[in-house]
């Protein structure tokens, strides 16, 4: 097991959003990783700053042709250069999409809980936001979250455009499968509406798993799919800025590409170096971090059946993200304000994150093992006290 996932380097200090935000709190909230990133990408970093110049760039050529082969092995998806279209920010692409489908006033629809930009990217271009809750179950005493068609086809009508799909799902941490995945393409093409996947997370599955493009489903569900991808999340990057969409209708890439003129700026040098070595050789990195996060995560899912008593917890097989119902334990008021008060602990406020969110908090459990069993212990300790 490689040492530095005990061992991170410290960040307070470093001008990182995750450390700086809640003063003294351990954080345990936004999607950033205490990881050092791997050598590889550093070896790229450095070399490309020893250069000295840093002019204009443009993506290295060697870059799209690793991601058509990566698209290729991973997922048998036969993927053209000019299908790619770089971006300096999923949350940018989840935007410039809700910019490129429809007109002003058209709906987007989106399944909750969900990533927080998910409900502001419709409003921002001037689409109105619906949203479906997903269905929650018990499985064995753990959230277990799925889809529910019948929902999501009641709330779609006839200015309904855009479907924006988070797979693998955060927060609730799953890797969709094939067969909700088909209903969700059925119901896409049965109601004519673009989807955009974003699959940022799709390199972090935990249980062993492959993952699907929603893109790969069939060639006509391929034609209506917008596809976000990125090396940030797996490989610890996201403050470099690099993703890419991948659009195999040529209208819609056009719509995309003019709804993204003049105001999205190019990757920048330092993000695309990082890309190209962590998509190339960050294999290795990678196969080590899965197992260290998969024990966390069962780690967390155990301490929090035997010790937090009232929480219940999705158990993610996909992210370093778990997704706490806190509604049942008693505490008063918000969960996230009472960790973050009474334990020192910073989590993500649920509410955050749209209906069926409130009462909840997000847990990063991308961390060293330490740091996970520290900020358990300090939400044990305060729910013990709270009286
Ligand atoms: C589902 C999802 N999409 C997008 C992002 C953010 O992407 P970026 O930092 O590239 O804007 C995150 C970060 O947590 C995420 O979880």
């Amino acid at each position: 097991m490689h040492d530095d996932f005990d061992q991170p380097p410290l960040r307070c200090g470093t001008d990182s959003l995750k450390w700086q935000r809640y003063g003294s709190a351990l954080p345990l909230w936004v999607a950033d990783m205490d990881f050092t990133a791997p050598q590889a990408v550093l070896d790229a970093l450095h070399e490309r700053v020893a250069h000295g110049v840093f002019g204009y760039g443009a993506p290295p050529d060697d870059l799209t042709t690793t991601l058509i082969e990566r698209l290729a092995n991973l997922y048998n998806w036969q993927v053209d250069p000019e299908q790619i279209v770089y971006l300096p920010g999923l949350v940018c692409g989840l935007n410039v999409v809700c910019r490129a489908v429809g007109s002003p006033g058209d709906e987007v629809l989106v399944q909750t809980p969900v990533y927080p930009p998910f409900l502001t990217a419709p409003g921002n271009q001037d689409r109105r936001l619906f949203t479906t809750e997903l269905s929650t179950e018990h499985r064995d005493g753990q959230l277990y979250y799925r889809f529910d068609d019948a929902r999501i086809a009641a709330e779609i009508g006839s200015r309904t455009q855009l479907f924006i799909l988070c797979h693998p799902h955060n927060p609730i941490g799953r890797e969709f499968d094939l067969e909700e995945l088909k209903r969700l393409a059925n119901l896409c093409e049965h109601f004519d509406l673009v989807v955009c996947s974003d699959e940022i997370h799709c390199d972090l599955l935990l249980n062993g798993q492959r993952h699907i493009p929603f893109a790969t489903l069939s060639p006509e569900i391929a034609q209506r799919c917008i596809t976000l991808m990125a090396p940030s999340k797996t490989f610890n990057i996201a403050g470099l800025g690099a993703s890419f969409a991948i659009i195999q209708n040529p209208a819609l890439r056009r719509r995309f590409k003019q709804a993204m003129q003049g105001i999205v700026p190019d990757v920048n040098i330092l993000a695309l170096q990082a890309t190209l070595a962590a998509y190339r050789h960050g294999g290795d990195w990678l196969r080590e971090l899965l197992p260290y996060l998969a024990a966390n995560r069962d780690y967390l899912v155990d301490y929090i059946a035997r010790q937090l008593p009232g929480v219940l917890t999705t158990a993610p097989d996909a992210t370093y993200l778990a997704w706490l119902d806190c509604r049942n334990a008693g505490i008063p008021g918000n969960p996230h304000e009472f960790f973050l008060k009474q334990a020192g602990v910073a989590l993500n406020d649920g509410a955050a994150f749209g209906p069926g969110g409130t009462g909840f908090v997000r847990l990063n459990f991308g961390c060293s093992r330490a740091m996970l069993t520290e900020g358990l212990e300090r939400m044990r300790q305060a729910l013990c006290e709270r009286g």
